[in-house]
């Protein structure tokens, strides 16, 4: 059965829009945003599990090993506000070296994933406030009124940031800066720069995780928006932009082909791809200065001793 919602019920479909205007654009893209249905955030969590994938594994040694560092830097009754939550295995590395937290707001675009992770929160932390928020942080939205008065921390781990371009990242950063507020610290993950074959090898796995993930994405339009994609015609593709400084993901059309959209029918040239995600590669000096860009400064930043990925404390500027 087709899944429907209010939304798209009224017309106003946001999934539907957005891979319209990615797939009729040249090139053609679909926003990173959208592999997160219940399918892709299980993935998703496959692939944090892979042997090639470094990120994740080596931000929670990291947090792990510098979270008593860090919650030095926050107040007390501060809450909690964390963008993209998911499993929230890291905000619990957090939560349990900062006891002075009197709050948490996950934010999800993934209502599954949301109230699964809030109620195991709530579980494990009684003493905590927990106010899930189901949105699409990349879109203005308010924190919870009992929240406001609390001082507000910040938590953007996972190097979600990375997804976005730099000027989109800058822009995201402003907004959150308007959400927590000018008194708030905003603690964000970031990948570094690492050798080609390491970062190649973690967005194409040799189990295919990450193809499936990737592909997944088709499997999502054809169900929620009537599409015909023939997932066999579709190669999953990772390839290195040096001069963006980021991964890009593809989905490679292997032959010549038209795909139809609730309708709406789109040409493939053979080889021609979709692009469906950048995850960028950040230096300090490159974060840092979208940081700025954002209205944060760093006050505080924490390297992994592995593979380099960082945690930086920023503060409203
Ligand atoms: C969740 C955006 C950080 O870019 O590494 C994993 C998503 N894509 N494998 C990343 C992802 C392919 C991931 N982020």
């Amino acid at each position: 059965m087709r899944m429907t919602n209010l939304a798209e019920t009224l017309g106003d479909c946001p999934f539907r829009r957005d891979v319209i205007a990615g797939l009729s654009a040249a090139p053609k893209t679909v926003p990173a945003k959208y592999f997160y249905d219940a399918e892709g955030s299980r993935l998703f969590e496959e692939i944090c599990g892979l042997p090639e994938y470094y990120p994740t594994r080596t931000e929670i040694a990291l947090l792990g090993r510098v979270a008593p560092e860090i919650a030095r830097h926050i107040r007390p009754a501060s809450a909690l506000v964390e963008f993209g939550s998911g499993a929230s295995v890291k905000t619990r590395l957090v939560l349990d070296a900062a006891p002075q937290l009197g709050a948490y707001v996950p934010i999800d675009i993934s209502e599954s994933a949301l109230s699964q992770a809030a109620q195991s929160i709530a579980a494990d932390y009684p003493n905590l406030r927990v106010s899930p928020i189901a949105g699409d942080f990349t879109r203005p939205m308010a924190l919870p009124e009992a929240i406001r008065a609390r001082p507000i921390v910040g938590f953007f781990p996972g190097s979600t940031i990375g997804n976005f371009t730099p000027d989109e990242a800058a822009g995201l950063l402003a907004r959150a800066h308007s959400l927590l507020g000018d008194g708030a610290s905003f603690l964000v993950g970031a990948d570094l720069v690492k050798p080609i074959d390491t970062l190649l090898a973690a967005y194409d796995d040799a189990q295919g995780v990450t193809a499936a993930f990737n592909k997944n994405l088709l499997v999502r339009i054809n169900r929620e928006l009537d599409g015909d994609f023939d997932l066999d015609a579709f190669d999953h593709r990772a390839v290195w932009n040096a001069q963006e400084s980021r991964i890009e993901m593809h989905l490679v059309s292997r032959r010549a082909q038209q795909v139809s959209i609730g309708g709406d029918v789109f040409e493939f040239a053979a080889g021609e791809t979709i692009h469906t995600e950048n995850s960028y590669k950040f230096t300090r000096e490159l974060f840092a200065g979208i940081a700025e860009r954002g209205g944060w400064r760093v006050e505080a930043e924490w390297v992994s001793d592995a593979q380099p990925f960082a945690t930086f404390l920023l503060r409203a500027a």
